[in-house]
This record gives C-alpha cells, sequence and structure tokens, in this order.
C-alpha cells in the first residue's frame, strides 16, 4: 500500500466554531470569501471524506460544491445516495484506519476529511496529516466545535500564517504524532 495523506482544510469563527447550533455556516463569507488557497488545495486531493452530518447540509446547499471529486460520506446507518445520482458519491463506515487503508489500496493518496466528529475521530486515530484553519473574523459564541474533548494532548507543528485583507487568517498545521 503506498502512502496516502489526509488533510483537514476547514473555515472557523474566531471562537472555534464550524457552524451554528442548526448546523448552518451563514457567518463564513459567502462564497467562500476572499480566495485563501482553497482552490489550489482542493486541486491536490483526491477523495473527500465527510461525516454525514456535513452530507446533509452540503445536500441542502444550492449547488454541489465538490465537482466530479469522488466523496465518501461516513454513516453507520443506511443512507439515500439516490438523491446525489450522477455523482461519485459512496458510503464508508466503521473505524478510521480501515477506512483509510481502504481508500489508500483503491489508489488514493490525498484524502480531504471535513466535519467536526468526523475530524476529532481521525485526528484521535492518529489520521490526519496537515491542519489548515481559515479564522473568520467574527464571534457567534455557540455552535457546533472543530475540536472537542481528547485524551491526551496533540502537538502540531506551525507551518505558516497567512493574513488576508478581508481579516481571514489561515494557519496551517503539522500533527505531530508521538515518535515524530
Ligand atoms: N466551517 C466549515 O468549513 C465546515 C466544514 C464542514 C462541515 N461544517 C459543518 O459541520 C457540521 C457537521 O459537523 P458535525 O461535527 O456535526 O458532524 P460530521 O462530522 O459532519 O458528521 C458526523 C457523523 O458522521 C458519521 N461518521 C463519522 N465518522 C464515522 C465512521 N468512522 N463510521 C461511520 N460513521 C461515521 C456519523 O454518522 P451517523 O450518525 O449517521 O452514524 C456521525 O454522526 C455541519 O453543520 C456543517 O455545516 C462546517
Amino acid at each position: 500500500m503506498h502512502d496516502v495523506k489526509t488533510s483537514v482544510f476547514v473555515g472557523v469563527s474566531l471562537d472555534g466554531f464550524i457552524a451554528r447550533p442548526n448546523g448552518q455556516f451563514d457567518f463564513l463569507p459567502a462564497g467562500g470569501g476572499e480566495p485563501h488557497g482553497y482552490a489550489e488545495f482542493i486541486a491536490t486531493v483526491d477523495v473527500i471524506v465527510i461525516g454525514r452530518k456535513t452530507f446533509e447540509i452540503v445536500l441542502s446547499l444550492p449547488e454541489w460544491p465538490y465537482g466530479s471529486k469522488r466523496v465518501v460520506v461516513l454513516s453507520s446507518r443506511p443512507l439515500d445516495l439516490s438523491v446525489v445520482r450522477g455523482r461519485p458519491v459512496e458510503q464508508m463506515a466503521g473505524i478510521p484506519a480501515e477506512i483509510v487503508a481502504k481508500l489508500a489500496a483503491q489508489g488514493a493518496r490525498h484524502l480531504y476529511v471535513d466535519g467536526g466528529i468526523t475530524v476529532q475521530n481521525f485526528l484521535k486515530a492518529g489520521l490526519i496529516q496537515r491542519i489548515t484553519i481559515t479564522r473568520v473574523p467574527v464571534l457567534i459564541g455557540s455552535g457546533i466545535p472543530l475540536f472537542g474533548p481528547l485524551e491526551q494532548d496533540f502537538r502540531l507543528q506551525h507551518i505558516a500564517t497567512q493574513t488576508y485583507a478581508s481579516g481571514l487568517v489561515k494557519s496551517e498545521y503539522q500533527v505531530l504524532y508521538p515518535g515524530e
């Protein structure tokens, strides 16, 4: 099996939320806001792995945001994927290491993992290498957090931070797992 890289690329409120309590993310700049590297990032990704809750929100968007990229939706319950007929969307479930191993065996080289719970599970399993967080200058007070409780600390190496005229602050980190 060849190496597969796993990344997170996410926008958060300054107080660390990826969505409001109802799942909406209207506090993020419309249309992705000032270009901050998403197009360049997504061009390097071959499989997008999202949690079921993110998938439900994506379905409510006016346009399918992933183009012709392969999308894997994680859920422990049967999903009705007929709503995305014609798109390369499939369902998987199980422990993150097995999901990554399966995708790697199928030739995937760069996975984009998205959704709060999903990111947390992959991180705890030691399967996220890069985290790029774009902080949006707004406080929303409550919502769905990007990160959550951990049984141990995770150290990260700061790679780069860029600031944008519109107030976005993008920071890229490498996750350092034990032994690194
Ligand atoms: N700000 C941003 O850039 C950004 C990006 C992405 C998402 N969001 C927001 O984040 C919210 C969703 O995040 P979330 O933390 O609530 O949930 P999530 O991570 O999108 O979805 C969680 C669900 O994914 C499924 N799942 C995850 N790992 C699994 C595994 N290994 N095997 C089987 N099923 C697995 C489970 O579904 P079942 O319960 O069906 O088993 C779980 O309940 C949405 O509101 C979305 O708008 C924001």
